[in-house]
This record gives C-alpha cells, sequence and structure tokens, in this order.
C-alpha cells in the first residue's frame, strides 16, 4: 500500500498546548534524556529546568524505574481492577498512604492529574449523598487555578484560555481571588500579606449557604499559571472555614507533590491537612502516566459503609486505574525518593535555588519573581500580546540549551530535585543571558 505521509512528517500529531503551525515550522524534539539533561534530534544537550513538566523529581533515564517497568511487563502486562486486582497496587497504595497526612489512608489510582481531579469531585459529591447532605453540589475554586483538562478540573480551572472555547462547565463552580497582590512582589517564600484572601470562602458560604457547598479545591502553590505562593495562614484559614461549614477541603498536589515543596507534600509543608489530596506527575517520576486521590478515613468509611452488602459503594474508575506497570514504576520512584532522601535534599538546596532564581531581579524584562521549596516562577514584561514574551523566552531558552516551561508570560523554574548546585548556577546562567539579551 503506498503510504500517504512522508516518512518524516510532523503534521499527524495535534499538538496538546502548542501553537502547532508554528512549531511545525521550527520544531523542538527531545530525543534523550538522562539525569538532569535532554537532548535533541541533532544531539544538543538542554539542561532541564522544569523536570519535563515537574515530573522528572529523581531526573531522567533511571535504569531502576524502567527495569522494574520491564519486569512487571513480562510478569503481568495487565490486569483490570473492577472486582479483581494485581498485587502490586495494595503495595503502592500503602507506600504513597506512607507519605500523606496521617489521616488521608484511602488512595484510589487515576491516569493523570485531570482524571486525579475528577476523581476528588465525584468522590466529594458521593461523601456528601452517603451522609444525607446529596444537596450539596457546589465547588469552590480559585482564580489562576489549574486543575488539569478534563470537564472538573477546566470548571475548577481559573486561567481564561483554559476556560474559554469550551462552553460553560459544570455548574456551581465559583472562584475565589487568586492570591497574589502588589505587595508580594519579590517576596521570597510565603508572603506576609493575603491571608484573608481566605476569606472568600466566607463569602461565598454566606451568599449560597455552607449546606450547598461540597467542596474546595486549592493547589498549595498555584504551579501552572506561574507559581503563586499561599500567603503566610491562608491555608490553614481556608482549614477552618471548612471545618466551622461541613465543607471538604481538597489540595491538588500534583506540582507541589512528592518533595518539591521540600516535604513529601504541601500539606506537611504548610501545615495543613486536606480530606483529600490529588497528585500525579512524580507519582511515577514520570516515567509511567498515572494519578491519585488520597482520601480520608471519614471519606473512604462514610460511602463504604452507605452501600448495602455486596454492592459497589462508588460507580467510578477507569479501565487502566492502578496499571501495573505504572505501579511498579511508582514503587521504584518512591524507593529513588527514599533511598536519596530526596525531600529533605530539596529542602537543604531550596535556598541555593531560591538565592540562585531571585539574582535575575536585576534584569530589566523581569518584573516578578516567586518562589517556595524547589519551584520558583518569574514574570516576563509583556510583549505586544500577553505570552508573546514567554513563547520567544522558550524559543530562545531551547536554542540555547535549557528546556523550560512558560505559561502565558510567567517561566516556572522546578530542576530535578537531584540538581547539584552547579546545575543551577548553569540554569541561571543561561536564563541570565538568553533574558538579558531580549
Ligand atoms: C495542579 C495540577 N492539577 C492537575 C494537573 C493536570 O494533570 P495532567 O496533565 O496529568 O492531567 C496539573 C498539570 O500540570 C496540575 O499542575
Amino acid at each position: 500500500m503506498p503510504k500517504r505521509f512522508a516518512a518524516n512528517s510532523l503534521e499527524q500529531h495535534w499538538l496538546p498546548f502548542t501553537a502547532n503551525r508554528d512549531f511545525k515550522q521550527e520544531p523542538r524534539l527531545l530525543a534523550k534524556a538522562e539525569g538532569v539533561y535532554y537532548w535533541n534530534h541533532r544531539g544538543d544537550k538542554l539542561i532541564d529546568a522544569s523536570s519535563g513538566l515537574f515530573c522528572c523529581a529523581a531526573g531522567h533515564g533511571r535504569k531502576e524505574i524502567a527495569e522494574a517497568v520491564y519486569k512487571q511487563l513480562l510478569a503481568l502486562d495487565y490486569s483490570p481492577h473492577f472486582q479483581v486486582a494485581n498485587p502490586l497496587s495494595f503495595e503502592f497504595a500503602r507506600r504513597v498512604a506512607e507519605l500523606t497526612p496521617a489521616g488521608l489512608d484511602y488512595v484510589f489510582f487515576a491516569n493523570s492529574g485531570s482524571e486525579a481531579i475528577d476523581t476528588a469531585m465525584k468522590i466529594a459529591l458521593a461523601y456528601h449523598r452517603a451522609r444525607g447532605e446529596g444537596q450539596r453540589l457546589r465547588f469552590v475554586s480559585r482564580e489562576r487555578a489549574y486543575h488539569g483538562v478534563n470537564f472538573g478540573g477546566t470548571s475548577l480551572s481559573g486561567m481564561m484560555r483554559n476556560r474559554e472555547a469550551f462552553g460553560l462547565g459544570l455548574p456551581g463552580v465559583v472562584h475565589m481571588r487568586h492570591t497574589w497582590l502588589p505587595e508580594q512582589r519579590y517576596e521570597k517564600g510565603e508572603p506576609t500579606k493575603g491571608a484573608e484572601l481566605a476569606d472568600d470562602l466566607q463569602r461565598f458560604v454566606d451568599l449560597y449557604g455552607a449546606t450547598t457547598i461540597a467542596a474546595c479545591v486549592v493547589e498549595p502553590i498555584a504551579g501552572s499559571t506561574g507559581v503563586l505562593v499561599p500567603p503566610k495562614g491562608y491555608l490553614a484559614r481556608l482549614r477552618e472555614i471548612c471545618d466551622r461549614h461541613g465543607i471538604l477541603l481538597v489540595f491538588d498536589e500534583v506540582i507541589c507533590g512528592f518533595g518539591r515543596t521540600g516535604k513529601a507534600f504541601g500539606a506537611q509543608s504548610f501545615g495543613v491537612t486536606p480530606d483529600m489530596m490529588t497528585m500525579a506527575k512524580a507519582l511515577t517520576n514520570g516515567a509511567q502516566p498515572m494519578g491519585a486521590v488520597a482520601a480520608s478515613d471519614k471519606i473512604y468509611n462514610t460511602i463504604v459503609d452507605a452501600a448495602p452488602d455486596q454492592a459497589v459503594e462508588f460507580f467510578h474508575g477507569y479501565t487502566y486505574s492502578a496499571h501495573p506497570a505504572a505501579c511498579a514504576a511508582g514503587l521504584a520512584a518512591l524507593d529513588i525518593y527514599e533511598k536519596e532522601g530526596l525531600f529533605d535534599r530539596a529542602a537543604a538546596m531550596s535556598p541555593y535555588f531560591l538565592d540562585a532564581v531571585w539574582s535575575l531581579r536585576d534584569l530589566a524584562l523581569v518584573t516578578d519573581i516567586r518562589g517556595y521549596g524547589m519551584l520558583a516562577g518569574f514574570d516576563l514584561a509583556p510583549g505586544t500580546r500577553a505570552g508573546m514574551r514567554g513563547m520567544e523566552a522558550t524559543k530562545r531558552l531551547f536554542a540555547a540549551g535549557l528546556h523550560m516551561k512558560f505559561t502565558g508570560d510567567s517561566g516556572i523554574v522546578a530542576p530535578p530535585l537531584v540538581a547539584e548546585k552547579k546545575h543551577i548556577d548553569e540554569m541561571i546562567g543561561v536564563l541570565r543571558d538568553v533574558l538579558g539579551k531580549m
């Protein structure tokens, strides 16, 4: 059969979150990865300043993970999880639950952060229904939030571009104000001002009635929007308001989880325990697609106990929930995190890292810097159109040997947690060089 497309055609892959026409004229291809580096298809080396997409905490090309996945695929390539199971998933759930705050001991597996968020929303609704409060249907989210791209996450999303083309979303989702204030500009770590922004949740209680609100969903640090660190006391205040009104608090830890904040999760770093946490990305070090929700014992028991004997309690799940290869990758990743003490390492490296990012403050193009742990964001003065400067920076940095994720005009720096000081210096060196000339 004659082939319809040239062997090297790039056209057929419709790339996600990408300017496809522009990209295909001048593609940026990643062909190989090891440690904190990528190589493009021409063999040029690039330092990875964003852990891929905040996934590869233990760096790239980890043989332990590759071997675990290979062995698992030969032993048991696939097993469903509806009414049967594979032994590995129980071990992995237990290992994940060892890392979550005490009392968040039940783990539901999905395949991405977006699925984890939709799962958490359904768990919240099912929980309230099981306890006879099925009228709690509203969700409170926040401006500038990113909770993935399924319809649940899109509805929670607080980024206009991720919403505007996709209709009205789920009914009953309302948004608190984001936590960035001009007074916080260039403040390192948790901003001192802004805890009172949590009272937006109380205003929704006053407006709609607490008994209509199922859950409040926030990222501990809003990551994708360009890293907004919660003001001191903000998350605790959300917790108090939720407790007062029977509202579930959900932390989306998809970026913050697995050491990014210097502890296992943002929940521990900020000392606030939610009722559910979503996770993905570094759950498997990015080596297999996987997401998960950790739910409190109270939530699990309420839903499970409400169902009659031998009845399915929660009508939700995915063909690939707890895929054996993903569980194997996750277990190997957690072994590495533990053996190499990567969460402590992140905490120890954070001051050096943040100082290094803050050293870019004198660049004319940089208008703000924010950061906590091993996660930092900086804003570039916008160009002719919002996002153009970020796009230009992405391209120039790639050409100069640095991979970094931009959202609009905000750059997000999140090195693999195995990065050494010399790697951080290298990243900052390229950033200074390139941004200084733009
Ligand atoms: C906080 C947060 N939630 C959810 C998601 C969605 O995850 P995924 O792209 O795996 O669906 C992301 C992705 O960046 C995220 O940062």
